[in-house]
């Protein structure tokens, strides 16, 4: 894995490079030698950790999971299998899908006191607190699912998360709007079950339409992993010092809530509705530009990518089959594309290599369906559990692995002595 070295001060340190991707320098002897540290704030030139899960090359626009194009996943592959491919890294042979599937399908109810736990919240809560609130609470009804050291126990609850996730998310749901709990039904397929549950009533039959079902299972693959992103460096890092998978899950969940990160597509959608009509767009592009103006264009720009995001490509045309899977248009799926032809068409944006990202178009979609944007974090929350317990897992299982503690640049007092109150 290596075979060079580079001179940093008076010593060597090994460069180690992976399959693909750029080298990195082994550092990890750096202090030792030195007595210097590396300065990274945001992680911008920082290989935090060994991953054999998900690529990305930010340049060309290109995600693979374990290899595999994200667009050729969406296209043919299954929310299950992409599970499984994510966790086991290859693709199942029929047998193993369905027996996974099978698996995932027996861990979909909640222990029956984790309802009351829901009541414990306001009504008008916010989905993605009650998520972080309920996620959380899970290591204390399965406790024999919490020893991280028994590689069974791992599995369990990596199965239990995954399949908890979609019945937690829809009774965050249906506790919003005052509606009773719909049990899961493991005859539906991954979506289909988790649409039942959110847009289902105990009165009535609920008929999954198979365009929507097909729509949530890609949006599911689309946002399934994607390297080492702030909520799962989270849950990583939470991980790293033992901490039940339960309470990583619940620790990315908080992270992922923001608006750099996965509250971007509440955010992205609330912004489309402000803007309106295409008419109102330079205004808004105007601000996004302005230094003074802390506006940016939610759903605009990446941290890795430098090119369009291959996932918002498949989100755009999913937006359309959506749409006529549905019978039904929004002007404001209008104003997004005229946003993006726009915003691609300026030289602010060209510069600093600003594309749509994932969130850009999902708010669309989701609206279509009938999710009301405090869902939209939430459903990303939902889907990227997968990504989350599979990078725990490869973490806990690394020899590598150490507790996660960074050090830092220390720009405070130097030592000095307490005086009393009266004297100061
Ligand atoms: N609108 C306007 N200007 C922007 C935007 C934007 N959306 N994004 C970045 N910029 C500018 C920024 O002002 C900065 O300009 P300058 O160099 O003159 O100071 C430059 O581009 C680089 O931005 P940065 O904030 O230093 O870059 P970053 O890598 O730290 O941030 C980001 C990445 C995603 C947080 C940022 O692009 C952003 O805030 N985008 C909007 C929120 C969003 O859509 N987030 C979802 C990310 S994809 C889903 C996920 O994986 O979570």
């Amino acid at each position: 894995m290596t075979d060079t070295s580079i001179k940093i001060g008076d010593s060597d340190y090994p460069v180690l490079s992976g399959t693909v991707g750029p080298d990195v320098i082994d550092i990890r002897k750096l202090y030792a030698k030195s007595g210097m540290f590396t300065y990274d704030p945001g992680f911008t030139s920082t290989a935090s950790c060994e991953s054999a899960l998900t690529y990305i090359d930010g340049d060309q626009g290109v995600l693979l999971h374990r290899g595999y194009p994200i667009g050729e996943l969406a296209e043919h592959s299954s929310f299950m299998e992409v599970s499984y491919l994510l966790l086991n890294g290859e693709l199942p042979s029929g047998d193993e899908l369905d027996k996974f599937s099978y698996t995932i399908s027996r861990h979909t109810m909640l222990h029956e006191q984790l309802a009351q736990f829901y009541r414990g919240f306001r009504r008008d809560a916010h989905p993605m607190a009650v998520m972080c609130g309920v996620v959380g609470a899970l290591s204390a009804f399965y406790h024999d699912s919490t020893d991280i050291s028994d590689p069974q126990q791992r599995m369990i609850a990596s199965h239990r998360l995954i399949a908890k996730m979609p019945t937690i998310a829809a009774m965050a749901y249906k506790y919003s709007v005052g509606q009773p709990f719909v049990y899961p039904k493991n005859d539906l397929s991954y979506a289909g079950n988790f649409l039942r549950m959110t847009f289902g009533v105990p009165a009535e039959e609920y008929e999954v339409n198979p365009a929507v079902e097909r729509a949530m299972d890609r949006i599911f693959i689309l946002h399934a992993d994607h390297e080492q992103n702030a909520s799962t460096s989270t849950v990583r890092l939470a991980g790293s010092s033992g901490a039940n998978p339960f309470a990583c899950i619940a620790a990315g969940i908080a992270c992922l809530w923001g608006p750099a990160h996965g509250g971007a597509n509440e955010a992205a959608l609330n912004m489309l509705r402000e803007i309106g009509t295409p008419d109102r767009i330079p205004e808004y592009i105007a601000r996004a530009k302005d230094k003074n103006d802390p506006f940016r264009l939610m759903g605009f720009g990446h941290r890795v990518y430098k090119n369009y995001d291959p996932r918002a490509t498949v989100m755009q045309k999913t937006v359309r089959e959506v749409f006529d899977a549905l019978n039904v248009s929004d002007p404001l799926f209008e104003t997004a594309l005229r946003l993006e032809e726009i915003a691609l068409s300026d030289d602010y944006f060209i510069e600093k290599k600003l594309f749509p990202n994932v969130d850009f178009y999902s708010g669309v979609i989701l609206s279509a369906i009938g999710f009301p944007t405090t869902m939209f974090t939430v459903l990303f929350a939902l889907a990227r559990t997968v990504g989350w317990v599979a990078q725990w897992n490869e973490m806990i299982s690394d020899p590598e692995q150490k507790i996660g503690r960074p050090r830092q640049l220390y720009t405070g007092p130097t030592e000095r002595h307490y005086v009393p109150i009266a004297e100061r």
